[in-house]
């Protein structure tokens, strides 16, 4: 999917929504492919939001932007991934007064079973699936599950929010640009038992957890990144948009160009028992893309209490999991 002429399609559930809105123009201006790719728009909603997602296409059409090959917009999933090289997974089920994770999960597979079916049925052969719908780990496996023409690494869910999140944090921290630190990762499910691990990551090339008081590290810097999208609910009375727009580009770009030499970033992918996390769930890892294709960082010595931080979080979502597996999704 480098430089091409011919536009690449990339199809965005929820366009009508909060992130929807901050995402489709930075996709249709170049940031999400890079500047030599045209980009053809699909943008998926539910019948009531479809009027909302046309105003938004007037919108991109009064950008004029060079990069942005046309635009579609129907509320059926079949059309919306037919042809699709992207497919951004946005639109979710919120959360709502009195309903527990187990109705969550339920109302979620209503939407991602379907749309992986709909993948599996017409997507472009390079398709490539990132979930930002929360949970957005366990609504990828929902959807992988469903679409078993399509290879399984081809499904991911976003914790690059949760990587810049923690980036930010230390580099405030320590008063450096967050261009010095390398090598961080999240480990686990995108809710707050993720961990954000500073055992490995590198600031200006010297490792980071010795760089910090280790009670700032586990009682500040842990629950302050774990918990930041509570805390943005909080401040803003929405959850986080543009960052998380901003963090879905950045997931997708280095996902299709690559990452950087000597670094790595982070990424929920199916895991292959890497690490002891348990083979098949969509976890985050430290990961490198090369050839257009992640790949888990190895042979990182794990301590105790990164040991017991992974497990936690990786134990929720084997949890997640056995609960849609029960509900017959997987
Ligand atoms: P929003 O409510 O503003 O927009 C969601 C949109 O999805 C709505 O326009 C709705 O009509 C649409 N939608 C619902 N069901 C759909 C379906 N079946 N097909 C197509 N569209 C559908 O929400 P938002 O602020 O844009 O957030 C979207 C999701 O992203 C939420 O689940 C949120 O929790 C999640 N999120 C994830 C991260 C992350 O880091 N992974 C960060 C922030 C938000
Ligand atoms: C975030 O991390 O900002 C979101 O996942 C929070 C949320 O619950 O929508």
């Amino acid at each position: 999917m480098s430089a091409t002429s011919s536009p690449v399609t990339v199809t965005v559930t929820g366009a009508a929504g909060q992130i929807g809105y901050a995402l489709l123009f930075r996709i249709a201006s170049g940031q999400l492919l890079g500047p030599d790719t045209p980009v053809r728009l699909r943008l998926l909603e539910i019948p009531q939001a479809v009027k909302a997602a046309e105003g938004t296409a007037m919108e991109l059409d009064d950008c004029a932007f060079p990069l942005l090959a046309g635009i579609d917009i129907t509320d059926d999933a079949t059309a919306a991934f037919d042809g699709a090289n992207v497919a951004l997974l946005v639109g979710a089920r919120p959360r709502t007064k009195g309903m527990e994770r187990g109705d969550l999960l339920e109302a979620n597979g209503g939407i991602f079973a379907p749309q992986g079916r709909a993948i599996n049925a017409g997507a472009a052969d390079d398709i490539r699936v990132l979930v930002v719908g929360n949970p957005a780990n366990t609504n990828a496996l929902i959807a992988q599950a469903a679409a078993p023409d399509v290879p399984a690494e081809r499904f991911t869910a976003m914790t690059r929010l949760d990587h810049n999140r923690a980036v930010a944090q230390l580099a405030k921290k320590l008063s450096v640009p967050v261009g010095e630190i390398t090598k961080l990762t999240i480990w686990g499910n995108h809710s707050a038992t993720q961990y954000p691990d500073l055992y490995h990551a590198e600031v200006g090339g010297k490792i980071a957890a010795e760089q910090v008081d280790e009670s700032w590290l586990r009682d500040d810097f842990i629950p302050t990144v774990a918990k930041r999208g509570a805390a943005i609910i909080e401040a803003r009375g929405a959850s986080s948009a543009a960052s998380a727009a901003n963090a879905a580009i950045d997931h997708v770009f280095d996902w299709v160009n690559g990452t950087p030499e000597g670094d790595w970033t982070s990424a929920a992918i199916p895991s292959d028992g890497s690490y002891g996390v348990a083979e098949g769930i969509i976890s985050s890892f430290p990961v490198t893309s090369r050839n257009g294709a992640w790949e888990i960082v190895q042979g990182l010595e794990i301590n105790e209490f990164s040991r017991t931080r992974i497990d936690a979080s990786v134990a929720e979502l084997v949890e997640e999991r056995d609960a849609v597996q029960k509900l017959g999704l997987l």
